[in-house]
């Protein structure tokens, strides 16, 4: 295997600047890059390719399956995480006593918008505070029971950082016969997901972070028990069994997750989330997570050494990829940091630097510095 030094040359954005923003959208290799131009290339000499460019959702359908270890009719290849939770949303059934869903205050806004939307079909939304910036486990215990239709968590909290103890999450929502969803898209290419060893219904994400490819390609896992059972209102003629079919008396969607699907998928993003997931796959998400927590300990020692406070756990098991650091002004740290050729991001108050296999203990040594010269906009 290439190191990881020899992987960054694959990013040019690192010949000028630090790139450590992957929690918002991945730097961009030569090979996603090459992936847009050849949808060009086959646009010019082939005009319309759909045999082709049908494969290739399947192929996408299969590298999803193998990163989240699925099986590949368990995987929708979707738009979004948006478009994936409405999808899951708009297949929930409240004619049954089962009317609660249980989120948390740890969720991205998109996350807890596709349950509150519910409510105009009878969902009872309940949110799980955080404690130390976590998901209070025990309240998540005490919310969750019999009635509870759906629990609702993120693998890696898009504010904080924070690492949900998914296995934990799934015994006491499966105790309550409860179904669980994980919206792992702060996670997922930087945190190690395996679908049949966490035992969820739903995962959704999408390709544009550290899965480094773009926006226009999400993905949902759905379990396979649970498939024939969803009917999801949210759908398409991608979502019917025979998509060449053409049937406008009926809607028979299909025998697996791509009943979730919806319209003509987006073709040119396929080319390139391929190519971010070939190389995802290529290095291996638990190679990537040993390197970045890594790159990340020595992130936290510098931030405590020139007195910085950390929003995020500072137990490397409680974290994902990406650390945050109090501010008392978010966007004038991004900006000092900008001034320095560095790219980050900020939410909630928090600076955040979410490093990925193509970081190294240079980059963050230069954050660093910055960091001790604003020590001003340190909270
Ligand atoms: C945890 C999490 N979930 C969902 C989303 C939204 O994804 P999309 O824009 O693909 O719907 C984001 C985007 O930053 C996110 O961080």
């Amino acid at each position: 295997m290439k190191s990881m030094e020899e992987y960054r040359e694959h990013f040019p954005i690192f010949k000028s600047k630090v790139y450590i923003n992957s929690c918002s959208y991945a730097a961009l290799s030569n090979e996603v890059e090459a992936a847009f131009l050849n949808y060009l290339k086959d646009r010019h000499q082939l005009g319309a390719d759909w045999i082709n460019w049908c494969d290739r959702l399947e192929r996408v359908r299969a590298l999803f399956a193998n990163l989240l270890s699925a099986k590949e009719s368990e995987i929708a290849v979707t738009a979004s995480a948006s478009a994936s939770l409405s999808a899951v949303s708009s297949s929930l059934d409240f004619s049954g006593p089962r009317k609660k869903i249980v989120t948390t205050d740890l969720a991205f806004p998109t996350e807890a918008h596709a349950w509150h939307a519910l409510k105009k079909n009878g969902a009872e939304v309940v949110h799980v505070k955080e404690k130390d910036g976590m998901i209070d486990i025990e309240e998540l215990e005490r919310l969750v029971d019999d009635k509870t239709l759906l629990v609702a968590v993120p693998l890696v909290c898009y504010r904080n950082g924070a690492l949900a103890d998914i296995p934990k999450i799934c015994d006491i929502s499966r105790k309550n016969g409860a179904m669980i969803l994980v919206d792992a898209y702060q996670g997922v290419g930087a945190v190690p997901i395996s679908a049949a060893d966490w035992n969820v219904d739903f995962i959704v994400g999408g390709s544009l972070k550290y899965l480094l490819s773009t926006a226009g390609v999400g993905f949902l896992y759905v379990r396979e028990d649970l498939i024939g059972q969803s009917n999801p209102t949210q759908t398409g003629w991608f979502a019917q069994e025979d998509i060449h079919a053409m049937l406008i008396h009926d809607n028979i969607p299909a025998n697996s997750a791509r009943r979730f699907e919806q319209g003509t998928p987006a073709v040119p993003n396929l080319y390139a989330a391929e190519a971010g997931l070939n190389l995802i796959l290529e290095i291996g998400v638990e190679n990537i997570r040993e390197y970045v927590a890594a790159l990340n300990e020595h992130l936290k020692e510098g931030v405590l050494k020139i007195g910085g406070k950390l929003m995020s756990p500072t137990d490397p098991e409680l974290h994902g990829a990406m650390i945050t650091v109090a501010s008392t002004d978010q966007y004038a740290l991004v900006d000092r940091l900008a001034e320095q050729n560095i790219v980050a991001s900020c939410r909630d108050g928090n600076l955040r630097l979410s490093a990925h296999f193509y970081n190294n203990i240079q980059d963050i040594d230069r954050v660093l510095k910055v960091l001790s010269d604003n020590k001003n906009f340190l909270a």
